[in-house]
């Protein structure tokens, strides 16, 4: 199959969150069995061209933005790493020449996104005339490129490129939806007649995202479980009836995880390797870890570890509430990450007052993340919510046993421990409130203490785990084979 992949993000380029991880992946796994992917994202100010080897194609791609007019932009090409992937970048200055984050500084998104990622959109299609290219499916991601399947259904419709393409929109995560000022419509330039409450409307504002539930061939999400839950007040954020209009058409597929980079037996960023037939190195990473981040260096605690955006999707708002109880057991706490200030300065407060069991160490920091999976007895997601999840299935490889909230992608990777069978691979809890965090973390921690041959269980169920790109690359063709039929075409 043809395939275009459009999203705001991807490893090795740039990076947030886990849609990074899967735009770096996923296409990887695609042309493994034979496809031809195309990824195209921004050339975002902070993607060195050098390092890359970035070449710049001939030519100008012209985007026409509505209102705005034509905007024109240069089209530089990479490969993903290892492969021969083709990733095409869009350098526009004006548009994401900025340092900062990719969509916010300081915590307030750029007033210009509407613009940004419209242009995105318009160019990824606009590219495929560029390339002489003709989709047999185009694969968006979230809000940043959810207008392209109202695009392909309006302005692209009898595009000789891209109008017969199908399209498939991936939902990584509900809550950011690409809200905006009534105006923006005029950017888009499909007509007034699709901002109503069946379109791209809501609450008087576009809606990117939900412009693009309605119109994409195809929906899914990376997890059957958040597939469900979406369909619901808690977890649709205002769109669970457009989902649920759509529910035959949606589905769920896990994420996939790069072995290459997350395997305790080959991981150049732990200081030493092990695997499940010897543990010892583990002991190792856990002493090195205590070491290098300052906490006393002892066998005979438990480490938990945490690596995370701190923002509330990830529960540090239940966990800022436990926290102090929990560091009344006899544990050590290790905190990667960075998001609102207020859990920047209340964890760095926690840790002063617990200089010998926590630590909070504030930034982005892919090498300690290693070092904290292998390092760590357990490893602690509280989500609120959460499509999938990446760090609880890299924990499950290094036999890092997960702590988790039963939901979305948490609860279908992870299997709770089952004390007489010691079946399972982590511990679960439901309820979002610190006493179901504290409970059910107080379990780990006592059977660490008094249950060694069940830890020896749950590490050996853990470290078996495998959740193979391969894999979800199948659950893709599959889709995107039914994404085709749909629009009348078959493949091959
Ligand atoms: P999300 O995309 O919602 O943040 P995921 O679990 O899908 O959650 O992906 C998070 C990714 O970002 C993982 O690869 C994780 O290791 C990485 N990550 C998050 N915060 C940090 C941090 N502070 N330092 C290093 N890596 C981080
Ligand atoms: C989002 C979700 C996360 C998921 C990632 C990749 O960032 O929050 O759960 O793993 O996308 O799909």
């Amino acid at each position: 199959l043809n395939i275009l992949m459009a999203a705001s993000e991807a490893v090795p380029f740039a990076k947030e969150g886990g849609l990074a991880d899967v735009v770096g992946a996923l296409p990887r796994a695609l042309a493994a069995r034979g496809h031809d992917v195309r990824v195209v994202m921004p050339r975002y100010y902070k993607v060195d061209r050098e390092r890359y080897g970035l070449k710049l194609l001939p030519g100008v791609l012209v985007v026409p933005m509505g209102i705005i007019g034509d905007m024109y932009c240069g089209v530089y090409e990479g490969r993903l790493p290892d492969s021969d992937v083709p990733v095409y970048f869009l350098e526009h200055e004006q548009l994401y020449g900025r340092g900062g984050g990719l969509y916010e500084v300081d915590n307030e998104g750029y007033l210009d996104n509407d613009n940004r990622f419209i242009f995105l959109s318009k160019a990824a299609l606009e590219l495929c005339k560029m390339l002489d290219f003709r989709p047999d499916v185009v694969h968006a991601h979230d809000w940043h490129t959810a207008a392209i399947p109202v695009l392909l259904n309006t302005l692209y419709r009898t595009d000789p490129y891209v109008g017969a393409a199908a399209s498939l929109l991936t939902i990584h995560n509900m809550q950011h939806q690409g809200t905006f000022y009534e105006g923006a419509m005029e950017v888009l330039g499909v007509g007034w007649e699709h901002f109503t409450f069946l379109g791209l409307e809501k609450d008087n504002q576009v809606n990117l995202l939900k412009g693009g539930l309605y119109h994409a061939t195809l929906i899914n999400t990376v997890s059957e479980g958040y597939a469900r839950e979406i369909q619901t007040p808690e977890y649709g954020w205002g769109l669970e009836g457009v989902v649920r209009e759509r529910a035959a058409d949606l589905s769920g597929i896990l994420n996939g995880v790069d072995y290459g980079e997350w395997s305790p037996e080959s991981d150049p960023l732990i200081p030493v390797p092990y695997s499940a037939d010897d543990l010892s190195g583990k002991a190792v990473c856990k002493r090195e870890l205590q070491r290098a981040v300052g906490l006393p260096v002892r066998d005979d605690v438990p480490l938990i570890g945490m690596v995370s955006r701190l923002v509330k999707q990830k529960g540090i708002d239940v966990l800022a509430e436990a926290i102090p109880r929990i560091l009344g057991l006899d544990l050590q706490f290790v905190m990667l990450g960075a998001g609102e200030p207020w859990a920047h300065f209340y964890f760095g407060d926690i840790q002063a007052a617990y200089p010998d069991t926590f630590r909070c160490i504030i930034g982005y920091d892919n090498p300690l993340a290693h070092r904290i999976e292998a390092g760590a007895d357990f490893f602690l997601m509280p989500s609120a919510f959460e499509p999938c999840g990446l760090n609880q299935m890299y924990s499950l490889r290094y036999g890092t046993l997960p702590i988790v909230r039963a939901t979305g992608g948490l609860d279908d990777s992870v299997e709770n421990f089952d004390e007489r069978s010691l079946a399972g691979t982590g511990f679960k809890f439901w309820d979002l409130n610190a006493g179901a965090l504290f409970d059910t973390l107080g379990w780990a921690v006592h059977t660490w203490y008094h249950r060694k041959d069940a830890m020896e269980a749950l590490v050996r169920n853990a470290m078996a785990c495998r959740f193979t790109w391969d894999e979800a690359a199948r659950g893709y063709e599959e889709l995107y084979v039914k994404a085709m039929a749909r629009r009348g075409r078959t493949a091959g």
